[in-house]
């Protein structure tokens, strides 16, 4: 096992009719933003839940935040913490708006030029504003960790930033929250979750016998309850352990001592950039060509992969790693969630246009041996069409 340091200190609160709790959690005198995304927040009462929950505090509202949040977007809410010296923030939505109030957090105290924040990838950020969560869509663990991905819109750079000053204090976790959301989020939620699992566990063994099993449970779980969580929106037992699994999926636990992959990640984050398919979606296609594509240097975790998580036992090692694939994608097309390029309308000639951005953003040595280059992209990509 890898040598590592963990800290994670931020509370939940999880439960039905757990938004009353902000009463408490948000400091009594503080002057709050509530950030938001579309109009989602305020149709389903949530947003008006939580300014009754929060009394007489002094509150502002910033709406508008889109998915796979914007920059430009963003450094309206800093202009507006700065002119009306608010001193928390309170971010009421899914992973876009929780990753947008991290940037915000971030910026309001930085005294450069606020892109170098990731640029920088959040080396520059030493200090930020204190905010909470209330969460409305499980998927990106945002919630509980220190990571934030912004959309720079003028140049089409979505880039990762991490800084320990940005975990939120608290975040709110009521699995009724969820009951709104269209199903094709929830679908979302469940891949997303799910890949993040795989990037930090279908690597190489490193002897993390307890994060090994912690991660094949989480997979275990998604696998039983993507199906419960289409066909019934309302089983609160079913969104309950979305929701938890999805938090415990990116909070560090599982990362801790293992090597991590990511390279998923970093192309689909490309595919979002260039084309706006939803961030879970870029997974889907690309998450089975890696596995397949890397299949040599990834051997041993597939093998124990295919025999722990889907039970496949039978067949030559070729073979049951060829089913562990072929498991892992009729999983995500299960959920109703495409796994190949063409499903976009996307083909081979829109693969150069991805490599030259990943080149930009210096995305040449990716994965958990840094042997991802451009080139092993490229095959990846060829075999996601
Ligand atoms: O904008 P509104 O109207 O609120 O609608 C949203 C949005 O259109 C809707 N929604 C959210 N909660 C709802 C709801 N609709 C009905 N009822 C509810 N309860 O859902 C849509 C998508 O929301 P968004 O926040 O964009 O989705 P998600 O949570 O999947 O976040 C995606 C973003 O997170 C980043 C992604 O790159 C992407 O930008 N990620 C962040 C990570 C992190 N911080 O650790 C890790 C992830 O890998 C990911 O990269
Ligand atoms: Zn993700």
């Amino acid at each position: 096992m890898q040598n590592f340091d963990l800290h994670n200190p931020t509370r939940i609160a999880f439960g039905q009719g757990t938004v009353g709790r902000l009463a408490e959690l948000v400091p009594a005198g503080a002057r709050v933003l509530i950030l938001y995304g579309g109009e989602s927040a305020r149709r389903t009462g949530t947003l008006a839940e939580v300014q009754a929950a929060l009394g007489s505090r002094v509150v502002y509202e910033f709406g508008g935040i889109e998915p796979n949040p914007s920059y430009e977007t963003l450094m309206r809410a800093v202009a507006l913490v700065r002119s009306e010296e608010l001193d928390f923030l309170l971010a009421v939505g899914g992973g876009s708006v929780i990753d947008g109030t991290k940037f915000v957090a971030a910026a309001v105290h930085y005294r450069g030029d606020a892109w170098d924040i990731m640029e920088s990838h959040g080396t520059v950020v030493n200090t930020a504003m204190p905010f909470g969560c209330v969460l409305t869509l499980p998927a990106t663990g945002s919630e509980m960790n220190k990571g934030s991905v912004v959309t720079r819109s003028a140049t089409r750079a979505k880039l990762v930033f991490a800084s320990e000053h940005v975990f939120p204090r608290f975040s709110i976790l009521d699995p009724t929250k969820t009951y709104s959301l269209p199903l094709s989020q929830v679908a979302n939620g469940v891949v997303d979750a799910y890949t993040h699992v795989m990037e930090q566990y279908l690597t190489y063994p490193a002897d993390g016998m307890v994060q090994d099993r912690f991660a094949e449970g989480l997979l275990q779980t998604l696998i039983e309850i993507g199906p419960r969580v289409l066909a019934a929106p309302d089983d609160y037992a079913a969104r309950a352990n979305l929701m938890w699994t999805a938090t415990l999926a990116l909070n560090g636990l599982i990362a801790a001592g293992v090597p991590e992959d990511w390279s998923t990640h970093m192309i689909g984050h490309e595919l979002t950039a260039l084309h706006g398919i939803d961030h879970a979606r870029t997974l889907a296609v690309v998450l089975p060509a890696n596995l397949q594509v890397r299949r040599v240097s990834k051997h041993d975790k597939l093998l124990q992969y295919a025999a722990r998580v889907w039970g496949i036992t039978e067949g030559s090692e070729e073979e049951r790693i060829d089913a562990a694939i072929a498991r892992t994608r009729g999983f995500f097309e299960s959920l109703g969630v495409p796994t190949r390029l063409r499903d976009y309308d996307l083909g081979t000639k829109h693969i150069d246009a991805v490599i030259r951005q990943l080149e930009a953003h210096g995305m040449t040595a990716l994965g958990e041996r840094g042997d991802v280059t451009l080139s092993l992209s490229r095959r990846i990509l060829e075999a996601s069409v």
